[in-house]
């Protein structure tokens, strides 16, 4: 701590924060935003240097690390709880920190409302990454009903314009949404029980010259806000969604909130940069580091429900023949699952369509070299299957009101001891019985009422508690989140997880947008990208294999239709693109990604470092010049020369004049590879 404990100081490579601690109340916010001099305090602390202003409250209260309510701030709280009624204003009359290098705690006591509240901040100098995390803990003897607890609140300067959020739905994820900050608060709250296709938890801030991002690792129900402060700055808050009863900590009880990542950067790219390295450090990996991410063959979209033994043992020889390394067996392999509207909970495979259960397809995907990866959906039950007859209390329901189903289906209560063991019976039953390498763990619907007493929480904790319990016991597999596609794709399931599938829908051209929002928050390597069928199953539309192929490069590379289809020449296409991404997974998967909008709708993005770059360019809608200008190209060395294929460039055109690029047709795309001399 600086200054005889009066700051708290955190420098990141590009990025610091200042809080400025004082005796008896939570830190104030001073700074989040490009990196200072280590020197650069502020010359007085805040109520210094603003007089009290007419009619207002004679305590100043500037923005805090938390948020008081009823005591003079007049924003929004980073709590609302109370104790039937009572307790219900919020203002910490104690603060202890503790730093220990980039991490600090703040440890905040309201000895009125008999709360204990601990905000640890940890700076990562490598991501510039600010995680933080806030417990909220029950010091006094009765109950306390929390509605809501900020994981995090942040400082937004007074320069922050405009705030990019990402909304969509089944099958159209990720849609990027703008909106002006304006002193009506903005917000965006998720109560579908899971992260959600409809609202990404997390957003990035444009403000003049900087850019501010921060996600919620969690994959529940989840609220953000961005909020004017009385002195033209905004305070972003980012939380758990807490129904009503949800919460009610007995004496001594703690609420862990989720972790908020957080980060700034020159601009949206160098958020996106950031996250990625975060994610990247917080990875399980089996054997602790990735391997190159192995080219799929998942069957659904080639297969759906009809599964056939040995129609599927002739899909894996024509995979293998086309250099595919995984083989991934979508719905349809289990007790009588024929359609969607039965077996979810059967988890054992169908006699009638695998007479030898199937270890004899799994021995035969191994046989030819590929890892054999099987699709569950554990926390789900449809009311037609054994598991609910012989359980029909397991799944969340309120006694009076009806099942809903979605997709046919409820959801199991896992927060149930109960639960949680059959399903990992089941699962480790499975994966000890079979060489299965990987899982692709689905979550078809959204959550209703979630229990007697409102338990999304307790839904997630205990889907947490599952996977940990299964990647403990089986370290080797590896596990794909998937919820309808993208519904929960987020930084607290990627801890348990390898791989997102992004979307079900595989139409190149809308892939593309959908990429480009995943890789705001998310590296590449997690994100599943496959080559699907033309005309594609989600919109009819049909597009060329090299269309198909150009888009899911740059991604976990898979193919997702029935390959005994496909003509000759779609076949030896699609194995070039095959090749292409193997020899180039490298550079795509660990160094930055760069994503940029070109003259005349061209879409870019490059992957690698200023010395080795992948670009990839995407057109997809006709060129309306006659002439394309040149692309710039921002990150290369102004310093360095490029070669990109036989000729040799200057940095300093390709940064200023920019690449002169061959006209692109409608739906197409170019794969350069610039080596720095
Ligand atoms: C939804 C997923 O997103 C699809 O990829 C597929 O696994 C189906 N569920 C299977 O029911």
């Amino acid at each position: 701590m600086a200054h005889g404990s009066q700051w708290i100081v955190l420098h990141g490579r590009a990025s610091s924060l200042v809080l400025e601690a004082c005796p008896g109340e939570a830190p104030l916010w001073r700074y989040w935003g490009p990196r200072l001099p280590d020197a650069a305090l502020p010359a007085v602390p805040l109520r210094d240097s603003r007089p009290t202003p007419t009619f207002t409250v004679q305590f100043d209260q500037p923005l805090s690390l938390l948020p008081g309510l009823g005591q003079g701030w007049f924003g929004e709280p980073a709590l609302k709880a109370h104790r039937a009624g009572r307790d219900w204003t919020l203002q910490a009359t104690h603060c202890l920190l503790e730093q220990d290098g980039q991490r600090a705690v703040v440890t905040l006591t309201d000895a009125v409302a008999r709360i204990a509240v601990a905000v640890t901040l940890a700076l990562d100098p490598h991501s510039d990454v600010l995680t933080i995390s806030t417990v909220l803990t029950n010091t006094g003897d009765d109950l306390l009903d929390v509605q809501w607890l900020a994981a995090a609140v942040l400082p937004l300067p007074a320069h922050a314009r405009r705030v990019r959020s990402f909304t969509g739905r089944h099958n159209i994820e990720f849609v990027a949404i703008e909106d002006t900050l304006t002193r009506s608060q903005w917000r965006r709250e998720n109560r579908r029980g899971l992260t959600s296709h409809d609202c990404f938890p997390g957003a990035v801030v444009l403000a003049d010259g900087w850019a501010y991002g921060a996600q919620l690792a969690w994959s529940g129900n989840h609220c953000q806000l961005i909020d004017w402060c009385d002195d033209g700055r905004w305070q972003w808050q980012l939380g758990e969604a807490l129904m009503p009863g949800e919460v009610r900590l007995a004496p001594g009880e703690s609420l862990q909130s989720p972790e908020v990542l957080a980060t700034c950067a020159a601009d949206a790219n160098g958020v996106a940069q950031n996250f990625h390295a975060a994610i990247r450090a917080r990875m399980d990996w089996p054997g602790s580091a990735m391997r190159p991410r192995p080219v799929h063959l998942n069957t659904w979209e080639g297969f759906y429900f009809d599964h056939d033994e040995a129609a599927l043992k002739d899909l894996a020889d024509a995979a293998a023949r086309a250099g595919i390394e995984r083989f991934v067996l979508d719905d349809g392999w289990f007790h009588r699952r024929n359609d969607d509207t039965t077996s979810l909970g059967d988890w054992w495979p169908d006699h009638a369509k695998y007479p030898g259960g199937l270890g004899p397809l799994a021995a035969h995907v191994i046989g030819l070299g590929m890892e054999f990866g099987l699709w569950v959906e554990p926390e789900m039950v449809n009311p037609v299957s054994e598991l609910y007859r012989a359980h029909p209390d397991w799944a969340l329901q309120v006694a009076g009101r009806p099942l809903i189903t979605a997709r046919n289906q409820l959801v199991l209560d896992m927060g149930r001891s109960d639960v949680r063991d059959y399903l990992f019976e089941r699962l480790s039953g499975l994966l000890a019985e079979l060489p299965i390498g990987y899982l692709k763990w689905d979550h078809n619907r959204d959550l209703t009422a979630a229990g007697e007493r409102p338990s999304y929480r307790t839904q997630v904790l205990g889907t947490y508690d599952l996977l940990a319990r299964l990647r403990a016991a089986f370290p080797a597999v590896e596990i794909e989140a998937c919820a309808g596609g993208g519904g929960r794709i987020d930084a607290g399931i990627a801890r348990f997880t390898h791989r997102f599938w992004t979307s079900d829908n595989i139409d190149a051209v809308s892939r593309v947008a959908i990429q480009r929002g995943f890789l705001q928050f998310m590296p590449p390597e997690l994100m599943g990208s496959h080559v699907g069928a033309a005309p594609a199953h989600a919109t009819g539309r049909i597009q060329k294999m090299s269309l198909r192929n150009h888009v899911a490069l740059p991604g976990h590379f898979g193919v997702e239709l029935d390959l005994r289809k496909l003509s000759d020449r779609d076949l030896a296409r699609l194995g070039e693109g095959i090749a292409r991404y193997k020899g180039l997974r490298r550079r795509l998967h660990t160094g930055q990604v760069w994503q940029g909008e070109g003259p005349d709708g061209l879409l870019w993005q490059a992957h690698g470092s200023a010395a080795e770059l992948v670009l990839l360019v995407t057109r997809i809608e006709p060129q309306q010049q006659r002439h394309a200008p040149g692309l710039r190209l921002p990150m290369l060395d102004p310093a360095r020369h490029y070669r990109i294929g036989d000729a040799v460039h200057h940095g300093a055109w390709l940064v200023q004049h920019g690449l002169d690029l061959p006209p692109l047709r409608a739906e197409s795309g170019l794969v350069l590879e610039l080596t720095a001399l």
